[in-house]
């Protein structure tokens, strides 16, 4: 891979819309947002115009899946998890200079507008065909709606919109054995009007613009996807849904339909530069429609195909804008050898690990680019963490940098000593620090992060090497001016790591910066020999690592050994098969109402049981209850609750129990109580 030598005006940088039905995990970091913000971070430093676009991806089927499921509106769940998904990224110090969403109306307008330009040109081929409909959902089936077996790999939970076991795209038709995922039933066929983008006439300008044009610069696993997918013939691909959740489709004739996610999803990068424009007074359209403006996507394999084809021919058909200039996707990371996935709950997820493991947010940082799937995929695991940490970041960087500021405190009261009386080995030293601001940018220029990271790390290596050869604290007593020059040396190196950092580490630069007293230098400023003057006073040092000790990581471990138990207690423990049928009658007989619990205290001498104190709205009464595993008297007086009163008294343990408190139980036993869904009358009938 070769970087091209034209210079560029000014950087637009996308990194895939998150989804917004569940919170970030490592994978989203590893795979699109933590290269993405190094890039970014390392062009601002390098003094170039740049435009970091992020944002909530909030259409798509699988959010109003996730929707119904719980029984709330799609701008419910899209509400929830933009919020977690923007308040995280800030957390970890990514630093977009744009989140938005694809909910805004700004996003509807410009998805909109994107389709009419297109629409009006003639891109579009419009087909009447035949398309699988829920009759009992009364719905079409469109994606995710309908699961079948793939007919390239025989997977059976292939999607309509694409199999996840072999990454091939598919529609609907092509699946064998189709079913809704809504009523589970085999869907019929019923006649619909779609728009498609004709894909199929996208070969020859694809095969010129990227086999030939970027045989070099895109990434092999890039390059090899999209090859196989020109190879294997493109279709027409629909661009709009028979669905009630998506931008409009702009057209009178088609009410009830929206884009397709994947044709608005990505011109919400556009939506979110109008979104920035708007808010800074700055221009957006020289970041979109300039030619001397770079545009790169950042985003993980799955991506592929939308960014490196189906988007590029939506740019190139609709005329004005440029084209990407790479699209470095990522493979996938794994967790402790398993496949990441939020379904199973198996990940870690950002929110959580900032909130557990506060002040470590560059550990998380160095660790996924250390171990980035940039050209295989990768396993995460507690004790690489833990090793790379302890073994790394604290031995190399942290150790060095600590050396160098205690012995500068101890000898000469933090004031730097000047950079003089330098030997034939210090000036071969700091020309080859001098060198390590070119070294790592080349390697972000060509999207090598990890190669660019252990560069980092060798710039510390090279300093505890300095010190290590040169031992100050051994010869202060015999020869303290040789002492000044060692440590102006390393304080040198020292400075060259908090400002080369930056990137990479963000949170540790500042604090090196900070105990330095030093400025934000420029990327090419560290390039200098000497960016310190002598008797500069320093700050306050403290350690830039903590050990992470075994218990830490066992209590990671350990959480998730809990989450796999959980899923594995769900997969062998079916849910119980329904009972015999009964009449209406029977079912009427019986009494239950919403009552309070007023009192609640254990048994004395059981373990399990409750009594209880129920206001019934009927009377007040006593209950004597299973339930004392599960819940702590304390913590229930209040609870609402759904009892059976017209069952039979039965004395428990010495006690009249007046009735039964209605309690749902799972495949473990555990129970939970059944309670009304907003606080109600006591003596409400349950019916
Ligand atoms: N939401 C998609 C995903 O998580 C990515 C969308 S990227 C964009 O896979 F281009 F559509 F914005
Ligand atoms: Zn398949």
């Amino acid at each position: 891979m070769e970087a091209k030598d034209k210079h560029f005006k000014r950087y637009t940088i996308t990194s895939a819309l998150p989804y917004a039905n569940g919170p970030i995990h490592i994978g989203h970091l590893a795979g699109v947002y933590v290269p993405a913000d190094i890039y970014a971070r390392y062009l601002r430093m390098k003094g170039e115009d740049v435009l970091f676009i992020g944002g909530s991806d909030e259409h798509g089927v699988p959010i109003t899946i996730k929707a119904r499921k719980e029984g709330v509106s799609p701008q419910e769940i899209v509400d929830r998890y933009h919020e977690i998904i923007r308040d995280s990224f800030e957390r970890f110090g990514i630093s977009f200079d744009v989140y938005s969403r694809t909910s805004a109306p700004i996003h509807h307008e410009t998805a909109a507008d994107f389709f009419t330009k297109l629409y009006k040109k003639g891109v579009f081929v419009e087909k009447r065909n035949q398309q699988y409909f829920d009759a009992e959902a009364g719905q079409f089936l469109a994606d995710r709606y309908i699961t079948g077996t793939c007919p390239h790999c025989s997977y059976e939970k292939a999607y309509g919109d694409q199999c996840e076991s072999c990454g091939t795209s598919l529609s609907p038709l092509d699946l064998i054995n189709p079913h809704s995922t809504l009523s589970g039933n085999k869907p019929v066929l019923k006649e619909t009007k779609h728009w498609y983008l004709p894909l199929d006439k996208a070969e020859n300008w694809l095969r010129e613009w990227i086999l030939e044009g970027h045989k070099d610069d895109w990434k092999v696993n890039v390059y090899g996807q999209v090859k196989s997918w020109i190879d294997q013939g493109l279709q027409p691909r629909a661009v709009t849904r028979d669905l009630d959740w998506g931008v409009q489709v702009p057209l009178a004739e088609a009410e009830g339909k929206v884009l397709y996610v994947w044709f608005d999803a990505p011109i919400g990068y556009i939506s979110a530069a109008r979104e920035w424009a708007a808010e800074t007074g700055k221009d957006w359209e020289p970041y979109w429609k300039a030619d001397d403006s770079k545009l790169v996507h950042f985003i993980g394999k799955d991506n592929i195909v939308f960014h490196c084809i189906i988007f590029p021919f939506m740019l190139q058909q609709e005329g004005s804008f440029i084209l990407p200039d790479n699209v470095p996707a990522n493979e996938f990371l794994n967790l402790e050898n398993d496949k990441i996935s939020t379904s199973r709950n198996w990940a870690v997820w950002l929110h959580e690990y900032l909130d557990e493991l506060p002040g470590k947010e560059d550990v998380l940082r160095y660790v996924l680019t250390a171990n980035a799937p940039e050209t295989k995929d990768n396993d995460f695991t507690w004790k690489d963490f833990q090793a790379r940490n302890n073994n790394e970041l604290l031995a190399i960087f942290g150790n060095f940098v600590n050396r160098t500021l205690v012995l500068t405190h101890k000898y000469f009261d933090s004031n730097i000593p000047a950079l003089e009386n330098l030997s034939e080995a210090d000036e071969h030293i700091l020309a080859l620090m001098q060198a390590f601001p070119a070294k790592i940018g080349h390697s972000i220029e060509l999207y090598r992060f990890r190669e660019a990271l252990s560069e980092l790390m060798n710039l510390a290596r090279l300093g505890n090497r300095y010190l290590t050869e040169n031992e100050p604290w051994k010869i202060f007593k015999t020869d303290p001016e040789r002492v000044r020059t060692v440590l102006a040396v390393s304080l040198e190196i020292t400075a060259r790591l908090a400002v080369l950092s930056e990137p990479f580490l963000p949170f540790t630069s500042a604090k090196l910066r900070k105990m330095m007293q030093i400025n934000a230098f420029s990327w090419d400023q560290a390039g200098n020999k000497q960016l310190l003057s002598a008797g500069h006073q320093l700050g306050e040092t403290a350690l830039l690592f903590e050990k992470v000790e075994d218990s830490m990581i066992e209590q990671q471990v350990q959480k998730l050994l809990d989450t796999r138990k959980a899923n594995e207690a769900q997969e062998e423990k079916p849910v119980k098969p329904q009972k015999e049928a009964v009449q209406f009658d029977d079912f009427a007989k019986m009494d239950m109402r919403v009552g309070t619990i007023l009192e609640a205290e254990v048994v004395p001498k059981t373990k399990k049981l409750l009594k209880l104190l129920i206001d019934t709205g009927i009377d007040k009464r006593t209950v004597v209850s299973g339930i004392a595993e599960y819940y702590q008297p304390e913590n229930i007086i209040g609870q609402q609750v759904v009892m059976l009163v017209n069952l039979e008294p039965r004395k428990i343990r010495g006690i009249e129990s007046q009735g039964m408190i209605m309690m749902a139980e799972n495949a473990d036993g555990k129970l939970c109580f059944v309670a009304p869904s907003e606080a109600f009358m006591n003596g409400a009938e349950v019916k």
